[in-house]
């Protein structure tokens, strides 16, 4: 009798906790206060994030799923059978399980800044799928990308899964680098490529309700990176004392997420303190639009050969192929 697989799990990211302390700080205090997105991805702020992509104005999530329903035929004709499936930024594991069908992967990499976050839903998905090799891979990838070759073959096909439109949440040029790696990461063997969902310029008012829902959710996600940087650096934000404001820079092409203080109020921590006057934010997230062409042009500079995008039929949301080689 053959032994059941079981998942691998390699941790490879260190948190160094005062770097993000010196990180968090920085931001703070420099004269347009700013924090990183990654801040707003506590335990609570996961959760958060999940419940928004439930929400009715939050389209990106279902619209992608839709596109992968509605075009699987369509992607299972393009995208090499038996390939190993790389997941950056798996999480539940959910988006990429759903997709086996017609990816029809052979190898499974979830990859998550914690291995933690895919033990349970990688030992759950191998009970679903016993042939298939799975992997937990902990990496932080915006950090650079290197694959293990004794986690990711060299010699098979690699497919490259990024979607939900987090690429949105690099500047350009911070995506262009990334789809770089990317590119580099996909290998030399021929089939492989990069799986990515991306959101599109649209209209201002959905745009903004869709970080600014009517239940709040979104305004939670974004103040609950208070609470984060109270418990990390010591701060005493009063969350009260703060308000959630998104908003459409058009110029730019993103929406903005932003803190903004109710008061002329002080913030306080071991060592330092700075005073926001009324009306004063910090910057917590971009979350760019890119239009199509502008978006295959930025995966053809990145050193992708070829793309090939499906979209709703509202053009809302697009869903690319970019083949490696
Ligand atoms: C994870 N990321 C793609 C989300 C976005 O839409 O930029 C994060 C988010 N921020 C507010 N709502 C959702």
């Amino acid at each position: 009798m053959s032994v059941p697989k079981q998942p691998t799990f390699h941790q490879l990211f260190t948190t160094d906790h005062d770097a993000v302390r010196a990180e968090l700080l920085a931001g703070l205090t420099s004269p347009v206060a700013h924090t990183s997105p990654k801040f707003l991805y506590d335990a609570l702020g996961s959760r958060l994030f999940e419940a928004i992509t439930e929400l009715p104005e939050y389209y990106p999530t279902r619209t992608e799923a839709a596109i992968f329903e509605r075009d699987g035929a369509a992607l299972a004709g393009v995208v090499p059978a038996g390939a190993t499936l790389v997941d950056l930024g798996a999480g539940n594991c959910h988006k990429a399980a759903s997709l086996f069908g017609t990816l029809q992967p052979s190898r499974y990499v979830a990859v998550d800044i914690s291995v933690d976050f895919l033990r349970s839903a990688l030992l759950l998905l191998q009970r679903q799928h016993p042939a298939m090799d799975m992997v937990g891979l902990g990496l932080d990838f915006s950090a650079g990308l290197a694959l293990p070759t004794d986690v990711v073959p060299a010699d098979s096909p690699r497919v490259l899964f990024y979607p939900g439109s987090s690429i949105g949440n690099f500047t350009p040029d911070q995506a262009l680098a990334f789809l770089r790696s990317v590119h580099t990461a996909c290998g030399p063997v021929a089939g492989s490529g990069l799986l990515i969902g991306v959101d599109l310029v649209k209209d201002t008012a959905e745009l903004e309700a869709a970080y600014d829902d009517a239940l709040g959710v979104t305004a939670a996600f974004n103040l609950n990176l208070l609470l984060h940087t109270n418990r990390t650096v010591g701060t005493d934000f009063n969350v009260r004392e703060w308000l959630h404001v998104a908003l459409f820079n058009a110029a730019e092409s993103r929406i903005e997420m932003h803190l903004q203080a109710r008061h002329t109020l002080t913030v306080r921590w071991p060592g330092g303190q700075r005073t926001f006057t009324g009306g004063e934010r910090i910057h917590t997230e971009n979350s760019y639009k890119w239009t199509l062409p502008r978006f295959q042009a930025l995966l053809a500079d990145a050193g992708f050969a070829a793309s090939q995008a499906w979209t709703d039929e509202g053009q809302r949301f697009a869903v690319c192929w970019a083949r490696a080689l």
